[in-house]
């Protein structure tokens, strides 16, 4: 038995403050610097996101103008990291391929172990700027098909959508691409922003931090959720099966992907924003059929466990309707987050203590050996 003292996975535990973002659960409220997220996902680009995250204030033009030109001068991958990217199996997780870029990365900067802000900052936004890079490369070449090379006229959404499809979609569509964007970047202390934070506690550097973060993120419970969502909604495939496909999983007492948050317990508050982009996405593409098995999961969800969508539940549909491959939904998520784990990283070096949590013995007692 576990003893009451434990925290069973932190959950209800607060181990530090943070200035980069607030969760209210009770009134579903996120958000980043002081701003709400929805306020954000309308009025910002992800760039002036980003630079808000990392600097604490919003870009004035003259700010967002220096921060997107530096952004797009580092978008380029050089040859040795597309040939890496190249040389691992075709038909490994495409974030196995981001994992491994990030940690090359560090390899390749000879001030991979300063840890001043001023080089975090400046190693953030080249990851941030060369991360939709590799993960269009590795889209394109599992099609068989050449890179397309970063376009520095494009905004960070646009020229990521250019460099996967050769073209860059209606602006309702690059409108939802770039607000689930900014809904991903930034969460408080989830699995992998706290994956980074334990790493950094330990003086490491950001490179090892984000390539950490990553790994926790690629699981089901956490980023890997959006895949996962897809995969059922397709094994669903049409309305009319939706809602005894989820009274079965149910009734099978297994998890349903999409639902449920370890903070928000009435209600994601980054869903109604997506939902509304999603929706528009679907008007656009054809997609009535996932906006109908949307609403049913939902609707019976709700109505068997009262148990709500998290943000993967849009997102997982809307980048389908997109034309992404399912498993690149969670890099996708990826090129989100890294500003909320950077940020993080700069934060934790402020004010660092080793993260090293006890644990309570439940093993066989104290033995002798036997020679
Ligand atoms: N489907 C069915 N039942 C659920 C679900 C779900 N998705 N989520 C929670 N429950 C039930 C759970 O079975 C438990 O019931 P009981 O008390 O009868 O055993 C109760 O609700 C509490 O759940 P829990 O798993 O103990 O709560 P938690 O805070 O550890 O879980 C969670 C949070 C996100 C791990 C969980 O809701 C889950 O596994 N959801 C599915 C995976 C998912 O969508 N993850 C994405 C999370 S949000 C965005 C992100 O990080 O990417």
């Amino acid at each position: 038995a576990v003893s009451p003292a434990i925290a069973k996975g932190l959950a209800g535990v607060v181990v530090d403050t943070t200035a980069i973002s607030k969760v209210v659960p009770e009134t579903n409220t996120l958000t980043y610097r002081g701003y709400p997220v929805q306020d954000l996902a309308v009025h910002c680009s992800f760039e002036q996101v980003a630079y808000l995250l990392w600097s604490g204030e919003l870009p004035n033009p003259d700010e967002v103008a220096r921060f997107v030109e530096r952004e797009r001068a580092a978008r380029r991958a050089d040859r040795s990291l597309i040939g890496l990217v190249t040389k691992l199996p075709e038909n490994c997780h495409p974030m196995d391929v981001v994992r491994t870029a990030i940690s090359y990365l560090g390899a390749e900067d000879p001030e991979e172990d300063d840890n001043s802000p001023t080089a975090d900052h400046a190693k953030a936004l080249r990851m941030m700027a060369v991360l939709p890079t590799v993960i269009a490369v590795d889209h394109r070449r599992r099609h068989g098909l050449d890179p397309i090379p970063p376009c520095p006229d494009l905004g960070f959404a646009e020229n990521f959508l250019h460099m996967c499809f050769g073209e860059v979609p209606e602006p309702e569509i690059v409108r939802a691409f770039e607000m689930s964007l900014i809904l991903y970047a930034e969460h408080s202390f989830n699995a992998s922003t706290f994956t980074a934070r334990v790493v950094t506690s330990t003086l490491s550097d950001i490179y090892s931090a984000v390539t950490a973060a990553i790994g926790a993120l690629k699981g089901p419970l956490h980023g890997g959720a959006n895949e996962a969502v897809m995969h059922d909604m397709l094994a669903i495939g049409d309305p009319e099966n939706a809602e005894r496909w989820l009274r079965d999983k149910l009734s099978r007492k297994e998890k349903v992907m999409g639902f449920g948050h370890r903070v928000y317990k009435d209600g994601d508050s980054r869903v109604p924003t997506m939902r509304d982009a999603f929706f528009a996405v679907a008007d656009r593409t054809d997609g009535e059929k996932w906006v109908q098995i949307y609403r049913i999961l939902e609707d019976t969800m709700y109505e068997a466990t009262g148990i709500k969508p998290n943000l993967d539940f849009p997102t997982g549909p809307a980048y389908y309707l997109m034309g992404f491959d399912i498993e690149m939904f969670t890099p996708i998520f990826v090129m989100a987050r890294i500003t909320g784990w950077t940020a993080h990283v700069i934060e934790q070096l402020e004010s660092n203590a080793l993260i090293r949590p006890l644990s309570e013995y439940n093993g066989v007692p104290q033995r002798t050996v036997r020679s």
